[in-house]
């Protein structure tokens, strides 16, 4: 295990087991549909990899990636679009945007009705970790991977300034590496 690592939170066994029900979830709920798998970048890159392996419904994917506005200060749940959608055919989409973790709720329930804005035939969201006790703004994700404590968690993606991300494990830093 990495140093930096106080203890695993979610084992490399754990997360295949969450995210094979994820995508027999999905495969169940998107047969017949067109499915566009929209990961926001960077944190959701690693599973939406996995994840994707193990969907059998056809299935593109595409990527956006976005910043919290005012620093994550503001409470009117806006954030900035880095990197838009590029795509004219979103009417033809069912769209499930990729997250690895849902913390106030701002970027996901911005993003869901910016989509469906765009024209998306539909829009839901999938996200590997919930954090329910940070929420900011009413949201709930359509299919969530595990629930957790409100602790600062790294790997499978989820960064602490941008280190971690490749760990194969979901684990909880140790606080003297954040309070440096
Ligand atoms: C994280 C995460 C979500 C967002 C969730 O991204 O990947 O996109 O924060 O937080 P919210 O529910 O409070 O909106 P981050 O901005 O850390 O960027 P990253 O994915 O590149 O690490």
């Amino acid at each position: 295990m990495n140093n930096d690592i106080e203890r695993v939170l979610l084992s490399e066994q754990d997360i295949d087991t969450i995210v094979t029900r994820l995508a027999k979830e999905i495969d169940r709920d998107y047969a017949g549909k067109k499915l566009l798998m929209l990961g926001i970048l960077k944190g959701s890159v690693v599973f939406m990899a996995e994840l994707m392996k193990k969907i059998t419904v056809p299935v593109q994917i595409d990527f956006m990636k976005v910043s919290s506005y005012g620093g994550g200060t503001s409470t009117s749940g806006r954030i900035n679009i880095l990197l838009d959608v590029l795509r004219a055919d979103l009417s033809e989409y069912d769209i499930l945007v990729v997250e690895d973790i849902v913390d106030s709720g701002k970027t996901l329930s911005y993003l869901t009705k910016y989509l469906a804005n765009k024209g998306a035939k539909s829009v839901k969201t999938c996200t590997m970790l919930d954090k329910p006790s940070r929420r900011e703004v009413e949201f709930d994700a359509d299919y969530s991977g595990a629930i957790i404590p409100n602790e600062f968690v790294v790997g499978y993606g989820l960064d602490y300034d941008e280190n971690y991300r490749a760990l194969p494990y979901i684990g909880i830093l140790k606080p003297e590496v954040y309070s440096k």
